[in-house]
């Protein structure tokens, strides 16, 4: 009888030492959403968001890439991480990332070490600068992120085996200097959206509002709203809806044959300057049979590009809209074409009052709207304003990959909230945020004590 009273009293003792550690832990909060600065690159124009992998924990640059299948590093340069698992050849994790060309089977003669295993799966990763494409080793390890309510960064929080390619330094070239591997946001189950989702079990849905800004940080959300900005403005108030669009022929350079496309399509019916219809090639706003036209946002592209016949038509009613408003036009400055004096050009609250673009979407009540701030780009010292579309040429694409007509590039998304809702496949998007008096940048990065 004796001898039990201390076995209780131990029992009670660690009854309490476990209560209190389980309360520590950071599987026990669950967040609702999390929360990364994206801030855009002077030099190459790309938008660079900061993550934390690895045990002990670091803090890595790496390039956003809004169509992109995976996430993936340099391994090779510096990688160290008493957490760092190879993914099996034929294990459920890669099956996960069997998708392109991705998912064979791989052996290594150069010495063991991360990016370096037998009998491990691979995952083949596009550079969205290059488009050169490269396998790496799929691995495991921890990464970090800051959780929120929305309004502020909350608490640390970690996904201990998160899958990513682990990648060769080579495979770095033209990304923003600082930078070690691209994340993709892309659709597949193996890009950071759903993988997140699913290691918190919040909904399938991001949001991304970049800035122009190359010192004032955008952000990136993953998880649903509210995505509140200073000085609180619920920038999910001013969301319109669209429905997302699959284009049923990958667009990436390494991809199966009948692949679908991982990237965001949507679906743009006509073009509008000035409430005046620009008369386009219909045709080229859909599919065809091998991937061909339709409409794609892509952060690998700074400015929109647009096919040849869709240039020059928008091109020149965007210019006979501005000789109307006494607008001079000036010789073109490399990338662009189309500039302006800005001498009778008046400033307003959503940039430069020059001819208004609406890419009108299902129907003539949903238009995204492109106003002064993001159609034109300053140059020469403000003294010229050009229009920040460049023309993408015409006909197939070397290496056959689909020419898609319309790619609303970087310039074009800042200082919008877009919200990718993936298990219902639409996009949400509010149009410039100028008007709303906030921007992308006015996210509080401060956290809550
Ligand atoms: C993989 O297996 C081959 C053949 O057995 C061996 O030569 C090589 O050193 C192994 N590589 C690693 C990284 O263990
Ligand atoms: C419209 O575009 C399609 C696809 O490129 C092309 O086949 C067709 O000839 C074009 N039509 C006109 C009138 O230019
Ligand atoms: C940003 O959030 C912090 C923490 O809640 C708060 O103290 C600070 O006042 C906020 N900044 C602004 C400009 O409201």
């Amino acid at each position: 009888m004796a001898s039990s009273v201390p076995i209780i009293i131990l029992s009670v003792f660690l009854c309490f030492f476990f209560s209190l550690s389980f309360s520590n832990a950071q599987s026990s909060f669950r967040p609702r959403a999390l929360v990364l600065p994206v801030q855009k690159d002077a030099a190459t124009l790309q938008y660079v968001t900061k993550i934390n992998q690895r045990t002990p924990s670091v803090s890595l640059n790496v390039v956003v890439d809004l169509g992109g299948q995976f996430f993936w590093v340099d391994c090779q340069n510096n990688y160290v991480s008493s957490t760092y698992r190879p993914v099996r050849c034929r294990s459920s994790q890669c099956s996960l990332v069997t998708i392109g060309t991705s998912g064979y089977c791989l052996d290594c003669f150069l010495p063991a070490g991360p990016g370096c295993n037998n009998n491990t799966c691979t995952i083949v990763h596009e550079n969205p600068a290059t488009h050169f494409v490269t396998d790496g080793e799929a691995a495991q390890d921890v990464l970090t992120l800051t959780s929120t309510d929305g309004s502020n960064p909350g608490r640390l929080v970690a996904v201990p085996q998160f899958i990513f390619s682990c990648s060769r330094t080579f495979q770095l070239e033209s990304l923003a200097s600082g930078t070690v591997g691209v994340a993709g946001l892309g659709r597949d189950r193996a890009a950071l959206p759903s993988q997140l989702a699913s290691a918190f079990s919040f909904p399938r849905k991001f949001a991304i509002c970049l800035s122009g800004s190359t010192r004032v940080p955008g952000v990136l959300f993953f998880g649903d709203s509210p995505y509140n900005f200073l000085p609180n403005i619920q920038a999910a108030s001013f969301l319109k809806y669209t429905t997302l669009l699959i284009n049923p022929v990958s667009t990436a350079v390494a991809h199966r044959l009948g692949e679908k496309s991982d990237e965001y399509f949507i679906g743009v019916k006509s073009i509008r300057i000035n409430n005046k219809p620009v008369k386009l090639n219909t045709t080229l706003l859909s599919f065809d049979k091998n991937g061909n036209g339709g409409t794609k946002i892509s952060t690998s592209e700074p400015y929109t590009v647009l096919e040849s016949s869709i240039f020059k038509a928008v091109t020149e009613a965007f210019i006979t809209e501005a000789a109307a408003l006494n607008i001079a036009r000036v010789a073109g400055v490399a990338p662009f074409e189309v500039c302006f004096s800005s001498d009778n050009v008046v400033s307003t609250r959503l940039g430069a009052r020059v001819p208004q673009i609406d890419l009108v979407l299902q129907n003539s009540n949903v238009v995204w709207s492109i106003f002064g701030s993001n159609s034109m780009v300053s140059v020469n010292d403000d003294k010229v304003l050009c229009l920040g579309f460049v023309d993408g040429g015409s006909g197939p694409i070397v290496g056959n990959q689909p020419r898609t007509s319309i790619e609303i590039g970087g310039h074009q998304l800042e200082d919008n909230l877009l919200q990718f809702d993936l298990a219902t496949s639409r996009l949400g998007f509010t149009s410039t945020l100028l008007g709303a008096r906030t921007t992308c940048a006015n996210f509080n990065f401060t956290s809550a004590a």
